[in-house]
């Protein structure tokens, strides 16, 4: 099925190719200005210019072409040579009801055929979550629900922090202890215990004690570097802890984003492509694409175009050690042979913009990125009130569950504030409360334009009015409502609408264009779009559902078209909330 757009930009583009123009002035758009016309067609003015001839001539040329045909109830020109367009109630109908026979509402099928890894989440081991990794972790998984509704084959991996200094530094802070000595003996061949000698209690307790060390005591810092170094060269009792605390996490952070409703197809990370790193480097030395410098050996990356200084991608230190550049480029290297997707897209804090561009670089100047087009969807900063990087209340170190904890709290407040569930049992009450204060705190995030800072205030994005989660939420059990009354009396919908009013027209025209807010989020790789989207959705049923009663309407085949009217906004808005990975409750 194709959008509503694409078709009218088609028969407009044979419009202007049967004035000899090119077919591509013809794009529709939904107009600017809805209270004038539905669609408009710009395309006169630029196709005027080109041809050196007057806008408003080729624009009556054109529109007496759109009006032959029966599509179109109205075909004028205003201004310079803008041409509106309303398509007839009766078409609308008919496209509404192919929308609402299709299991998928007519999304787009962009990616048919096409493979995407994602890479987002990013934590590190040991390391405590910042809020950068919470925006990670809410717009990359918006974003890879979008790609497979939109027919994406999509693996999301979580991409851990599980190779830096930080291991090194736990490593040895336990050999200190004297926790768990087997791991440290250079003769012990047997095989290690199944059972972590640390829980992420004691991880969290353990890094924090091991950096401070490490910042105190210099030789310290050295013990931890000579641990990271031999954890990387293989020892072998290194590695076993190793992956004691990468197991450990593993659990940890599962539990912390699982109830965020965040999945990860793969848990690999930065560890996970040491058996690659090493041919790899070799094979870029022997290529001289790789070559020394200072000590170090680097791939060079800047390009006579550029207008900044780009330092070249560093892939090994003077002193042995691969850096977060070399894993990422043999994470490229892993993807490729594994997945070969045709797109990479790694959902990363915008400061690490640099980082991306010298890896991508390196990667294309290296043939190593397959097919793959890489690219870096940055984001900004989640700011608490005082305009600072967001801190839970007790301050320092964010827990994904104290953040849900409190957004949980404060949906419990607004539910009593409203007088919602009053009567439900305890269980479905909190039940509903954590599904609005995970609402309320993906919303406020997804919102907003992925690159912009924001701050997220707990009191406006909670409210049950206004541009939030629980709103669009709200908005949603009202229909569901609706719908089981209707059920209750046997009275049945009809999906294809019989148009009486302004108020309909409004909602059926913003219902088409499901497919174009999904294919738009896709193109921007932002989710803001869906938002705006649904917002707006919820808006255009309020404004129908506040003209006319539905339930109680006599006319049989009005009501069934107006509660068919209701079904699909419904089964729209909560498509495009799962997008968002907002889930409905059943009632509020
Ligand atoms: N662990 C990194 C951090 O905390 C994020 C990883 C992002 N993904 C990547 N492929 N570099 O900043």
């Amino acid at each position: 099925m194709t959008a509503l757009s694409a078709e009218l930009s088609a028969i407009a583009g044979a419009a202007f190719a049967a004035e000899g123009l090119s077919e591509t002035f013809g794009h529709v758009q939904r107009s600017d200005r809805p209270d004038l016309a539905q669609f408009q067609c710009n395309g006169a003015l630029a196709a005027a210019k080109q041809a050196k001839t007057n806008p408003r001539e080729v624009a009556q040329k054109v529109a007496a072409r759109l009006k032959a045909n029966p599509l179109f109830f109205k075909v004028e020109i205003a201004g310079p040579g803008f041409i509106n367009l309303d398509v007839t109630d009766e078409e609308l109908g008919v496209r509404l009801g192919t929308m609402a026979k299709d299991r998928r509402l007519g999304a787009p099928q962009t990616g048919k055929g096409k493979a995407l890894v994602i890479d987002f989440g990013g934590p590190n081991v040991a390391k405590a979550m910042h809020v950068g990794h919470l925006r990670s972790a809410v717009i990359g998984d918006s974003l890879q629900r979008l790609f497979r509704a939109n027919d994406w084959t999509v693996t999301s991996d979580i991409h851990m922090g599980d190779w830096g200094l930080q291991m090194g530094q736990l490593i040895s802070e336990i050999a200190h202890r004297g926790i768990a000595p087997v791991y440290f003996d250079p003769n012990y061949t047997g095989e290690y215990p199944a059972q972590s000698p640390v829980t992420m209690d004691d991880l969290e307790e353990i890094y924090p004690a091991a950096s401070a060390a490490c910042k105190a005591d210099p030789a310290r810092l050295d013990e931890a570097r000579k641990a990271t170094a031999e954890l990387q060269a293989g020892r072998r009792g290194y590695r076993a802890l190793w992956q004691q605390f990468f197991n450990v996490s593993k659990v940890g952070l599962d539990r912390e984003f699982s109830s965020l409703g965040i999945h990860f197809d793969m848990w690999k990370g930065e560890a996970s492509v040491d058996r690659i790193t090493v041919p790899m480097v070799e094979d870029l030395k022997a290529r001289h694409i790789a070559i020394e410098s200072d000590g170090a050996l680097v791939i060079p990356v800047e390009r006579n175009t550029d207008k900044k200084e780009m330092p070249p991608l560093i892939l090994v230190k003077s002193d042995g050690a691969v850096l977060y550049g070399t894993t990422d480029l043999a994470t490229v290297v892993d993807r490729v042979r594994e997945q070969n997707p045709d797109l990479i897209l790694y959902v990363v804090d915008q400061r690490q913009h640099l980082h991306f561009e010298q890896v991508f670089r390196a990667a294309e100047k290296a043939g190593l990125k397959g097919k793959a087009a890489l690219e870096h969807a940055g984001f900004g900063t989640m700011n608490g009130t005082d305009g600072k990087p967001f801190k839970t209340r007790a301050g320092g170190v964010m827990k994904l569950f104290d953040l849900i904890a409190m957004v949980t709290a404060e949906a419990e407040k607004r539910l009593t504030e409203q007088g919602i569930g009053e009567d439900y049992s305890a269980e479905e009450r909190a039940d509903i409360a954590r599904k609005v204060g995970i609402a309320t705190l993906k919303f406020a995030d997804l919102s907003n334009y992925r690159l912009t800072d924001y701050i997220f205030d707990l009191e406006r994005f909670s409210k049950f009015e206004g541009k939030t989660g629980p709103y669009l939420q709200y908005a949603a059990v009202r229909m569901q409502s609706i719908l089981r009354k209707a059920d209750a009396k046997d009275l049945q919908p009809h999906a294809r609408a019989i148009l009486h009013s302004p108020e309909e027209r409004a909602l059926i025209l913003h219902l088409l264009g499901l497919h174009d807010a999904m294919a738009g989020a896709e193109a921007k790789r932002a989710p803001n779009i869906l938002c705006e989207y649904a917002f707006e959705l919820a808006q255009a049923f309020s404004r129908f559902y506040a003209a006319f009663h539905i339930l109680s309407e006599s006319d049989d085949a009005v009501r069934a078209s107006r509660l068919g009217l209701c079904g699909l906004t419904l089964a729209v808005l909560t498509k495009v909330l799962a997008l968002l990975g907002i889930e409905v409750p059943e009632r509020m």
